[in-house]
């Protein structure tokens, strides 16, 4: 993390002082440290440049932590289905399991075959218009914060997609945050490989409880992360005391009469901020005056799954054919 991070946080438990112990700095940024609370006397380390602010008693579900390495020790037993995913020319394989050789090829290091592997998988797994709809909100955002300085803070940044269009084409410092430590273990070397991690701070926090000080964040942003955090209502309330400024959200909708996914969509739990009128209800009661802006349809169709790895899928939703809105929603 950068030096700069320092005066925007606090204790996420007790919002007391942090005390600052720095023992390695690496070109301008620091690489390993432990911040102590003053007031309840947690203990908050920075490890590989990444600084850890989770907190023992809310409940995790890494998917990261989960799935990590299961690909890799399922391909050392079928060495047959190894050499069908990774020994073939990329495009014969199905769009999942190019993806999914690209995530093997991550874990392995090597950043530029895994680049192109998921380059090629894209137009195979989202229609036109996924990719046309998202891709002008992540512009959208771009164009918005051209003219303001200072940090951009990056919520649920998995893996990376917005943090990468926000390093390349603006110049202010961008801080990429996970609760999932090896979300950001991993995003530190892809960063690396694109050349852009000199920009990025790695912060790892649950979104429900923040590290940073009353007001302490000008600009906020979020490519789908919402959806997947629990309790959207805390959430939006911690996140109300944070930003001073503004909250950009790259969001999609879905219709309220799609039967089928909404049936999918409420059994997984994660209706709340999927759908417009509910996302919109949470936001406002939880202080927030919120705006639609840059609101297109698009059609949407299930990922399509692999054909070599027992028809494992990449995406959840939708479960059916269905019309997206995306938009940017700006709360502030
Ligand atoms: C689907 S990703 C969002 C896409 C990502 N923003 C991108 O640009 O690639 C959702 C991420 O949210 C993270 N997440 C889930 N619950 C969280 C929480 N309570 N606090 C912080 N991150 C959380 C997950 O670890 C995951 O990496």
């Amino acid at each position: 993390m950068h030096d700069y991070l320092i005066e925007m946080l606090e204790c996420p438990a007790c919002h007391g002082k942090l005390a600052w112990t720095i023992s390695e700095r690496r070109g301008g940024r620091i690489e390993s440290a432990e911040a102590r609370c003053v007031g309840c006397a947690a203990s908050y380390p920075v490890r590989e440049g990444i600084a850890l602010f989770l907190t023992p008693d809310l409940p995790r579900n890494d998917l990261w932590e989960q799935t990590a390495g299961r690909l890799s020790r399922y391909l050392g037993e079928h060495p047959e289905i190894e050499r069908q995913l990774m020994d073939v020319p990329l495009d014969a394989l199905a769009p999942a399991d190019q993806f999914f050789r690209a995530l093997v090829l991550e874990e392995r290091g090597n950043y530029a075959e895994a680049q192109a592997a998921a380059g090629l998988a894209y137009p195979g797994l989202y229609t036109p218009q996924y990719l046309a709809c998202h891709e002008s909100q992540m512009a959208c955002i771009v164009e918005q914060l051209r003219a303001s300085d200072g940090p951009v803070i990056d919520l649920a940044s998995g893996r990376c997609s917005l943090v990468e269009v926000l390093a390349r084409r603006l110049g202010q410092p961008v801080v990429a945050t996970d609760f999932s430590p090896r979300a950001l273990r991993r995003d530190r070397q892809w960063l690396e490989f694109l050349g852009l991690y000199d920009r990025v701070s790695l912060l790892s926090f649950d979104a429900r409880r923040t590290p940073f000080r009353d007001g302490a964040v000008k600009t906020l942003t979020t490519n789908l992360g919402l959806p997947n955090i629990a309790e959207p209502g805390n959430l939006l309330r911690e996140l109300r005391r944070v930003v001073s400024g503004t909250f950009w959200a790259v969001s999609h909708f879905y219709a309220e009469g799609d039967e089928v996914n909404a049936t999918a969509i409420h059994e997984a739990g994660l209706a709340p901020l999927l759908f417009r009128r509910s996302a919109l209800e949470l936001f406002a009661a939880a202080g927030w005056q919120v705006e639609v802006v840059n609101s297109q349809k698009g059609r949407a169709l299930p990922t399509p799954r692999s054909e070599l790895l027992g028809g494992a899928g990449i995406d959840g939703f939708p479960v059916a054919e269905t019309v997206l809105e995306w938009c940017v929603l700006v709360a502030r």
